[in-house]
């Protein structure tokens, strides 16, 4: 039952029982040795708040702003490959989820449901990510399809042009939709009540290839995807022409280095994410909570900065607004519930960390989260 859900973890466990294994452990996975993965909520820990008495606490406010837009927390949910196969027709569940807590979704280019789909069923604009790949003519085309959609914000992913190798998907065989082998099979039967929620819906590939890009091989296997279709040369003269063709918001999601986001500030983007992507990309890279300082000081007033990877509380939230972050992106928690209980579960995730966030705030002595700063951090010497 979501109501016995009290933590992120808790959302965890639930969806570890209800879905696939091989979607299960693809969000669950980091890249190799998993080291940057661990660090990212491992280095959270290490930050202790400052507890404050006999302070005001009524009247708290969690609402701010994030690249100008109105939101009810400084949360977005941060787009998530095969989201779709977490549970039938994901992305649509989590965006509604998502517009009624008053907070950001962006779909991912490797979303199960289309751009087409998600606008359909939802009210809010929301935002979208690309990936760049070879064929400039179909990102053309994806950056078309996203105005259409009206979506209010273009998210460019910068650290995935060659994929991390994550060793739970090569050997579980991930593929959208999965293999007809004893062993998917196996995971599939093991997994009813997903397998009853996913007849019902013809959404199963990544809705916004399959009939746009031609020459694409086989779509259904990441690795073989991204390997095939993903530009390793992508560079900042990109960023410039993505851009001048989209026309509107840009956020620059995957930097890590000072140098990086010097860089960024020069490209004109709106916002940066501070992000190892979740852990899944370079192993070895330090953990997006121990970047962030460094990039909130290399970039300063000059563009907004917000960070990914690791958050699994609303003391994390936090933590991370109080070292800079104008908004912090959630992959994993959102996608536990999910996979836990569907649009209810996203809506249950939410809820759990607006509680945690807020009640945190108040113990910290702290009314209004446009006010968070280093204030609230307890600096022990030694840590
Ligand atoms: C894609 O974004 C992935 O991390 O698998």
């Amino acid at each position: 039952m979501l109501e016995n859900a009290l933590t992120i973890a808790d959302l965890k466990r639930m969806a570890r029982r209800r879905v696939p294994k091989m979607f299960f452990d693809y969000a669950d996975s980091g890249a190799w040795t998993e080291q940057t993965y661990n660090a990212n909520e491992a280095d959270f820990a290490k930050i202790l708040l400052r507890q404050r008495v006999l302070v005001d606490m009524t009247n708290r406010n969690l609402a701010t702003e994030m690249i100008g837009e109105p939101v009810s927390m400084p949360v977005a949910l941060a787009p998530t490959g095969f989201c779709g196969m977490q549970h039938a027709d994901g992305e649509i569940l989590a965006a509604q989820a998502a517009e009624a807590a008053g907070v950001p979704f962006c779909l991912s280019t490797m979303s199960i449901c289309s751009i087409e789909d998600v606008a359909a069923n939802t009210k809010k604009p929301f935002w979208f990510q690309l990936y760049v790949m070879r064929d400039r003519g179909f990102i053309e085309n994806l950056i078309d399809r996203a105005k259409a959609a009206n979506c209010a914000a273009l998210v460019m992913t910068l650290d995935l042009q060659i994929l991390g190798q994550r060793h739970k998907d090569l050997r579980n065989g991930l593929s959208a939709p999965p293999k007809w082998t004893p062993k998917h099979a196996w995971q599939l039967a093991t997994r009813p009540l997903w397998c009853l929620q996913m007849a019902r819906t013809k959404r199963h590939s990544f809705g916004n290839i399959v009939g746009h890009a031609s020459n694409v091989g086989d779509l259904s296997s990441l690795a073989s995807w991204t390997k095939e279709q993903f530009d390793p040369r992508l560079s900042w003269d990109d960023v410039a022409w993505i851009k001048e063709k989209w026309g509107g918001k840009l956020i620059l999601k995957g930097i890590l280095d000072p140098d990086d986001a010097r860089r960024s500030v020069d490209s004109g983007a709106d916002a940066i994410i501070v992000s190892n992507h979740g852990g899944r990309q370079l192993d070895g890279a330090r953990s997006s909570i121990a970047a962030l300082p460094g990039i909130v000081e290399a970039v300063g007033d000059r563009m907004e900065v917000h960070m990914d990877s690791g958050v699994r509380s609303g003391q994390d939230i936090l933590k991370a607004v109080a070292l800079g972050a104008k908004g912090v992106w959630i992959g994993r928690p959102f996608l536990y519930g999910l996979g836990a209980g569907g649009k209810a579960g996203v809506t249950r995730c939410l809820d759990i960390l607006r509680n945690e966030l807020d009640i945190t705030m108040a113990l910290c002595g702290k009314r209004d989260i446009r006010e968070i700063d280093t204030d609230i951090l307890d600096r022990q010497p030694g840590l």
